[in-house]
């Protein structure tokens, strides 16, 4: 299978690394990647042998010949790179969010029908160790009903993207698309879709917003969800959950060792034995990501629907566009 990586920054160094490894199991190699900075681009290709370089994602979908392609560039390009892939016939694998407005959501589904193509969102936190557990406990009700749960996703401010892209509301529709994105999607996936929600935001002195805290209602259940890119850099990266169940309250933070922890009505606290399938830190990247566990993981699984012609059921398109539809009716209420 030839693959091609379009952008090779911080997450598409993330996914290079992920398919090297994923190439010692599996017929895939890397033949082309497209980055407009020489340096990444060069950096990407060397991993491999014989890679065609491109400047822009469009001429690699044009020329290259590939079967898949990973689109790794910042998300405001995400939307017309997919669509013209798959109008090509490539499978997709493209970055969380999907896009940025409902008319792209709208385009990725028809294309997406029209070409019968796979298209997979790289919503991770989906293959996240920690997070599968709290679905499954959550689904055979292991500690009795979910009653509450308090979620948060903190970063220090983003100071690595190309061209500052972060920091424009159109290019990264704000922490609301980029970061929240992740826990809104998560609790869809576990729970389904809210019933109501309420949003308070803080913004940047440019009017962006870099804090949004969202309580949704799921029926007697509710969710209280922070995203936030800290004013400092160096704030540290936490990824937080507290699922409150009728016997027991299960603890997640990625700050934590270990990082999840179950605290029984009876007074006992224990500790689920949870490994990523591949363990390996790289700080290549250069993100706030140090392990490459669940990435990996995901790609595996898409590399294995395109391989045994399977559907991509865990991150399919249609889940990516509801997150980002629900998402943008946040936006919109924090930009009121
Ligand atoms: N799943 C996750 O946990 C996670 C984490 C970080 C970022 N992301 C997503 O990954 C995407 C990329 O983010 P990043 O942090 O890697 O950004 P980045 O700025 O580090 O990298 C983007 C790269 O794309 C290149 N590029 C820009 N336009 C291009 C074009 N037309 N053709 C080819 N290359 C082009 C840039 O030169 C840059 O190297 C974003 O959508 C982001 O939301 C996901």
């Amino acid at each position: 299978m030839k693959v091609g990586l379009i952008g090779c920054g911080g997450m598409g160094t993330v996914h290079n690394l992920s398919l090297k490894e994923l190439s010692k199991y599996y017929d895939i190699q890397v033949t082309a990647a497209a980055d407009c900075r020489e340096e990444f681009l060069n950096r990407a290709a060397g991993l491999w042998t014989g890679v065609q370089k491109f400047q822009y994602g469009k001429d690699l979908i044009e020329k290259s010949g590939v079967d898949v392609v990973h689109i790794c560039v910042p998300s405001y390009l995400h939307g017309d790179l997919a669509i013209q892939a798959m109008e090509k016939g490539i499978n997709v694998f493209v970055e969380k969010p999907v896009c940025l407005g409902r008319e792209d959501c709208r385009r990725l589904l028809e294309m997406e029908k029209k070409t019968g193509v796979k298209i997979m969102v790289g919503q991770v936190v989906r293959c996240f160790e920690e997070y599968k557990f709290l679905k499954d406990v959550y689904d055979h009700k292991t500690y009795g009903k979910l009653k509450s749960i308090m979620m948060h996703r903190l970063s220090g401010d983003t100071t690595w993207g190309w061209e500052d892209w972060f920091h424009d509301i159109n290019k990264s529709g704000s922490v609301i698309l980029d970061l929240h994105v992740h826990d809104t999607d998560f609790l869809r996936y576990m729970i389904g879709e809210p019933d109501s929600y309420q949003v308070h935001a803080a913004k940047f002195k440019s009017g962006m917003p870099n804090q949004v805290v969202t309580t949704y209602e799921f029926g007697n259940v509710f969710a209280v969800v922070e995203g936030t890119w800290d004013i400092s850099s160096k704030m540290p990266f936490e990824a937080y959950y507290r699922a409150s169940f009728e016997n027991a309250t299960v603890v997640f933070s990625s700050l934590h060792d270990p990082h999840v922890s179950i605290y029984h009505q009876d007074g006992t606290v224990t500790s689920p034995d949870l490994k990523p399938e591949y363990d390996v830190e790289d700080d290549l990247a250069g993100i706030n990501i140090s392990s490459l566990g669940a990435y990996y993981t995901e790609i595996k699984y898409f590399v294995e629907c395109i391989i045994n012609q399977k559907p991509i059921k865990v991150a399919s398109l249609s889940e990516g566009v509801k997150s980002v539809l629900l998402i943008l009716g946040e936006l919109s209420e924090a930009m009121k």
